[in-house]
């Protein structure tokens, strides 16, 4: 495993200047590049301010904060980067840009550098087929806020060697993060699991089972920091909807998003940071339950009622199950992700999977069994939950499920 003594960032916007500034936070020298020098001066300035935050809350002293952000070497050349053992790209989502980004560092750093890309939803495998040293290729992906979130999927590419795994799992530990390991699939893991949540969210408003703040409230009742039409507004839903339709791509028709976002996106409504979303702030924007309702009428979508959070949750675990029959991550580092990506409520066990075993497993088949029957084919499910029943692994109540009980 190699030691990493110092690091590159490619990319100084609201991920790559995060990324940076936890790097240079805990000790580690870190030079970042962006496109010009303005934009350079602006990454190192809000680099900056995070650390005179940290200070002003008292976290660190004034004289703490100056030697860590003397780490920080800001550019817009590829010329320091000739020591680096690891560069972490947070350019645009864009598979050329990334790639030729890759590919122009070829000739500035040691072979030995690691690559490793912040991609939200790109081929890890395909970057590391356009360079020259595929073995070094990883996904390492942070969450947003990067200073905050403690969580980093790690991703190996097919072509990534186990060395470069372990190092960037040492590597992300050493900036007191949480590494996870996650097999390459579209979404990773918590972007996948949660969508699958997020989604039937919004096939329940679609089809009137509820409102979105009746759906919201129910979320936080379970035990989430906020309901799923907050979250999509405060991330995005402009992301969210881009993110729904390249899982639709990767796992066809269980993956189907319900139309209604689309809707609002058209009008512009990205969520907070335009004013209008799910939610109004200020725009004065129709209510999305007027959507819903045109909507219906004009794809034919009968309205229904008796809206039940487990719809939610169910949609959620079996999504989690599946992960796991695939083998896309271990069961504690389902669950971990989940806790640590989204906020999983620990009143409810802290993670989809220990929450099955608290509910019984065979009782979650009976439910999606239901859900199955009522809302189609995207609740069958997986063979693995079938299994688990049928060794008697019911849950906290036998003792085991996906998790021991003692
Ligand atoms: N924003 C999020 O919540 C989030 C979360 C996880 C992962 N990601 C991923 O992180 C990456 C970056 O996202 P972002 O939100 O920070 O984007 P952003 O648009 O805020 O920043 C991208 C930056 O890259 C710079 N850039 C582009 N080409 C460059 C080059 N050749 N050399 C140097 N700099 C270059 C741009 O000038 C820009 O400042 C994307 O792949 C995204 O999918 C984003």
């Amino acid at each position: 495993m190699a030691y990493i003594y110092k690091a590159g960032v490619i990319g100084g916007g609201t991920m790559g200047s995060g990324i940076a500034y936890v790097i240079s936070y805990s000790g580690i020298p870190v030079v970042l590049k962006e496109v010009d020098k303005e934009k350079a001066d602006k990454a190192y300035q809000t680099i900056k301010s995070l650390y005179d935050r940290r200070v002003k809350k008292g976290k660190i002293t004034e004289d703490e904060a100056e030697r860590r952000l003397a780490l920080l070497e800001v550019t817009d050349s590829y010329e320091p980067f000739s020591d680096v053992d690891i560069v972490i790209e947070a350019v645009f989502e864009d598979l050329d840009v990334k790639i030729k980004v890759f590919q122009e560092l070829e000739d500035f750093v040691p072979e030995h550098t690691i690559f490793a890309t912040n991609t939200s939803a790109l081929s890890i495998t395909a970057m590391a087929k356009a360079t020259k040293r595929p073995d070094k290729v990883v996904g390492m992906h942070f969450f947003f806020p990067a200073p905050v979130m403690k969580l980093v999927e790690v991703i190996p590419a097919l072509q990534t060697s186990e060395e470069t795994v372990q190092t960037v799992i040492e590597f992300s530990e050493s900036l007191s993060k949480l590494p996870i390991r996650v097999e390459e699939c579209p979404g990773f893991l918590v972007n996948r699991i949660l969508m699958a949540y997020m989604n039937e969210a919004a096939w329940a408003l679609l089809e009137g089972e509820a409102n979105a703040e009746e759906i919201d409230a129910a979320a936080r009742e379970f035990g989430w920091p906020m309901g799923p039409f907050t979250l999509i507004d405060e991330l995005g839903v402009d992301v969210g909807v881009k993110v729904a339709h390249i899982l639709y791509e990767g796992y066809g028709e269980r993956m189907r998003p319900a139309p209604l976002l689309d809707e609002i996106v058209k009008e512009g409504r990205f969520g907070k940071k335009a004013g209008a979303g799910v939610y109004d702030y200020g725009k004065g924007v129709k209510p999305i339950e007027e959507i819903a309702e045109n909507l219906r009428s004009k794809l034919g979508i009968k309205k229904r009622e008796g809206f039940d959070f487990n719809r939610l949750m169910i949609a959620m675990i079996n999504e989690a199950i599946l992960t796991l029959q695939e083998k896309v991550a271990s069961t504690r580092d389902i669950d971990l992700g989940m806790l640590a990506g989204t906020g999983f409520p620990q009143s409810k066990g802290g993670g989809p999977l220990m929450y099955a075993d608290i509910l019984g497993l065979d009782e979650v088949l009976k439910m999606s069994l239901e859900f199955e029957k009522k809302y189609g084919w995207r609740f069958h499910p997986s063979y693995l939950l079938k299994k688990y029943i049928d060794a008697g692994w019911l849950g906290k109540k036998t003792g085991k499920g996906f998790f021991e009980h003692v």
